[in-house]
Parts: structure tokens; C-alpha cells; sequence
């Protein structure tokens, strides 16, 4: 039996952020014949090839545009490649799935809750739930994400109630679940009463759930991937956009409920300085999120010396431990030094297993900031007793009383877990896993 998946936040890849439904080429530029599934089993061969599979980036995910509806009603993969399907570019699924897991990895596919997919291809579940939910089961997938496109306030919840009472139909008995992914939360604003009331119901039906905006790499050339905040219809948003709607919602997170603040940008031509690649890292790490890789993972196994920095960001086991920490709970903000991307300190706590916690201290300035953190603010107190901080970047472990001090670069952070040892563990938060406020 495979082990479950979604117990713990998910990771792996995804290549929606980075490559969108658009056509690609192979790495030497020729595109003849290049199949959508070429394209990700080269991605899923590239992070086996680099080690992120073995760093515990296993599911692979292919977003929108995968798939077409037979005259019949059912389900196929058939690439909608730059918008319009491609015949003979029809995917093997069984053998998809079947070249995943001899990879060690999962395979994940794409939908939406509604008849057409957020880019037009009537590959949604509406009206064939049940029939979907077999063809998964059958071909062997093992996650799958359901978008927001065709439904709305009024027939959203009942939606995807039916598609998630249609897979566990569909895997009852067979010894293995599918991961249920879902957007539903996604484009509400933070605060809002729909998004509460959506929260409320994805956890009792998934294991993930899209909290925050499409993670945004093409922007206007006066902001960046880092600092675009999601316009009035929150479709979109850069790191600190999505990481500031994700904080606020922390106390949703438990072992198999994971609130995903969207994709990592940390790779290929992503749009990020390394300071601020590193700082989404230990962001969505210290928030609980699931972390899927969008980039062209291609180019970092062709090349592992010139993107040595980026794979050592993803590959970062402490960082990694923190995300998939057994307590399962989220991060939570713990003083916000200014409402900009680009000012002041932030300072994210995540409560771990044993009486332990990780802190981020996000420098937003454009210059280098020493800054002392409080570890009364963290949760502790007896704060002249000696406690063990690690520093999860430079892997080293000192005693420490109090505080601690650092200097940390533009956009990048500093990252510790704290180990109480006999001091006594850090205080409750008071934060309630998974309940309504
Ligand atoms: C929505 C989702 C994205 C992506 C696209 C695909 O915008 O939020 O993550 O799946 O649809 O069309």
C-alpha cells in the first residue's frame, strides 16, 4: 500500500507558474514532436536526476490544458498547447502515472469544479463527477487539484462536496486515496465572509486548499514577483502579497490540512534575487505550506554547478523539517514592522513538536538591517536560562539567552529553530488548529 499522501504539506512540482498552457520547446529549442507529457516526465526524470525527489519533492502536478472530453463524456488527455489541442499529442496516462511512481514520485492532474477550465478546455468535472473520479482511480493518479472556474458562491460548496464523495467512491476498497486539492478559498478576499465560510468547508472535504492569489512571475516592469500586491479581484499576487493573506489564516493548519500560500519561484528565471528566493523558502516553510516547485527543472539538471545556490535553497533539510514538522501547525505573524513589502521586520513563529519553535525574521528593507529578536516574543520565558538555537541556513547551533542578534541582508532573512532543552517548552499560542474564529 503507498504511503498516504497529504498527511503532511505536499511537495513537489508544478509547472503552471513558470510555463502557464504555453507550448515549449526541449532544452536544445526544437519543438517537433515534443509532447505535453515528454515535457513533464523530463521535468519529473530533472528533479529525480538533481536529488529534489530524494530531498522529498515527490508529487508532480500538471496543471491546466492537459486534458480534452470525448464525444462520449469521458475524460482523456489530449494537450491544449497554446490554447488549442494537438492532435497525436494525446497522454498515455497509465504509463504517465506508471514512469512517476518508478521515479518514486506521485502523479497529480488538474480540473476545475465548473463545465470549462479556467483557460476554456471543457475538461471540468461538472456533470461527470463520478465518471472523472473512475478515470483517475483507473489510470493510476494520486492527487488531484480542482480549480474555481464554472462555479461561484451559489453552487461552489455542493460542487465539490460531489467530486469529493465521487473519489473516495472511486478508491473505496482499492487500499489507496487521491489527494483532494482544492482552489476553493483562492480568490476571496483576506478577511472576507466568504473566505471563512469557504475555509470552513474545504477542510472537512481535502487536504490542501489554494488560501491566496495565482503567484505571480509576468508583471508590470514596476513591481516584482516579490512585492506585486493582487489587484481588486485577487487573481494575482507576488511573494509578500501571498504570504501576508496566507499568515493571516495559520490556525487552519493541522496534520493533513495544509493551507497553500501557491507555488515556489525559486529556480530558472523566476524573477526573484537569490536573498528574496531564500526568503520564500523559509516564508512557506514556516507558514506549513505545501512547497511545489514551478521552474524549469530541465535547466538545473543540465546545469547543477550554475544553479548549485538555487538547488541548495530547495534541498535545505532544516528548512524542509520545519515545513513537514510533525505537529502540523501553521506559522503565525508574530510582529509585522511595517505594511509594506519593502520595509521593516517581519517575524513569523511556527510552533514544531516538542515544545520547540522555528522563527523567520524577514529583513523587507533595502538594506541590510541588524536586528535583535525578542525570544519573550517567540513564546519563551525564564529568558536567562540557555536555550540551543539552530541557524537553519548556516547549520550551526549555539546557546542562547534571551536574544539574538543578526545583521541580514536586503530581502533575506534569518532562520532558527529554538530548542528549549530544561529551560521550559514556549507557551501556548492559543491558536486553534482548523476551527472558525
Ligand atoms: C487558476 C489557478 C491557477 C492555475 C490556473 C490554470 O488561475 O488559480 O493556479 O491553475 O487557474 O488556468
Amino acid at each position: 500500500t503507498p504511503t498516504p499522501i497529504g498527511v503532511k504539506p505536499l511537495m513537489g512540482f508544478n509547472n503552471w507558474a513558470r510555463f502557464t498552457c504555453a507550448a515549449q520547446a526541449r532544452l536544445d529549442g526544437t519543438r517537433d514532436g515534443y509532447s505535453f507529457q515528454q515535457f513533464m516526465q523530463d521535468q519529473a526524470k530533472a528533479m529525480s536526476d538533481t536529488g529534489l525527489v530524494a530531498a522529498g519533492y515527490t508529487n508532480l502536478t500538471v496543471d491546466d490544458c492537459w486534458m480534452q472530453r470525448t464525444s462520449a463524456g469521458y475524460l482523456h488527455g489530449a494537450a491544449a498547447w497554446g490554447g488549442t489541442s494537438q492532435p497525436g499529442f494525446d497522454w498515455e496516462l497509465t504509463d504517465y502515472a506508471a514512469y512517476l511512481h518508478g521515479l518514486g514520485m506521485q502523479a497529480g492532474l488538474y480540473s476545475t469544479s465548473g463545465v470549462n477550465t479556467c483557460q476554456g478546455v471543457p475538461g471540468g468535472v461538472m456533470g461527470h463527477e463520478q465518471a472523472d473520479a473512475n478515470s483517475l482511480a483507473y489510470w493510476g493518479i494520486d492527487s488531484i487539484k480542482l480549480d474555481n472556474c464554472g462555479t461561484d458562491s451559489t453552487n461552489r460548496q455542493g460542487e465539490f462536496t460531489t467530486f469529493a464523495n465521487a473519489l473516495n467512491t472511486a478508491t473505496a476498497g482499492t487500499g489507496r486515496k487521491i489527494l483532494f486539492n482544492e482552489s476553493a478559498p483562492a480568490g476571496y478576499g483576506p478577511a472576507s465572509a466568504e473566505k471563512y465560510n469557504t475555509m470552513d468547508w474545504v477542510r472537512t472535504l481535502g487536504q490542501m486548499w489554494r488560501v491566496s492569489p495565482d503567484i505571480a512571475v509576468w508583471h508590470p516592469s514596476t513591481t516584482s514577483a516579490w512585492d506585486w500586491p493582487h489587484g481588486g479581484d485577487y487573481y494575482e499576487g507576488g511573494v509578500y502579497q501571498n504570504f501576508t493573506d496566507a499568515v493571516a489564516l495559520a490556525r487552519y493548519n493541522a496534520p493533513g490540512n495544509a493551507n497553500d500560500a501557491d507555488m515556489l519561484l525559486i529556480g530558472d528565471n523566476n524573477q526573484l534575487t537569490l536573498p528574496e528566493q531564500r526568503s520564500q523558502f523559509a516564508l512557506w516553510s514556516a507558514m506549513g505550506s505545501p512547497l511545489m516547485i514551478s521552474t524549469d527543472v530541465r535547466k538545473m539538471a543540465a546545469d547543477p554547478v550554475t544553479y548549485a545556490p538555487q538547488l541548495g535553497i530547495l534541498k535545505n533539510a532544516d528548512i524542509i523539517a520545519v515545513d513537514q514538522d510533525a505537529l502540523g501547525a501553521g506559522g503565525y505573524l508574530a510582529s509585522r514592522g511595517n505594511a509594506s513589502a519593502t520595509a521593516g521586520i517581519d517575524v513569523v513563529v511556527k510552533p514544531l513538536a516538542g515544545g520547540k519553535r522555528a522563527v523567520v525574521v524577514l529583513n523587507k528593507n533595502a538594506t541590510a538591517t541588524t536586528y535583535t529578536l525578542d525570544l519573550g516574543r517567540v513564546g519563551f520565558s525564564n529568558l536567562t536560562c540557555t536555550r540551543t538555537a539552530r541557524d537553519l541556513w548556516s547549520h550551526t547551533s549555539t546557546g542562547v539567552q534571551g536574544s539574538i542578534t543578526a545583521t541580514i541582508g536586503a530581502h533575506d532573512n534569518a532562520m532558527y529553530t529554538i530548542d528549549p532543552g530544561s529551560c521550559g517548552a514556549a507557551a501556548p499560542t492559543g491558536m486553534i488548529q482548523s476551527a472558525q474564529p
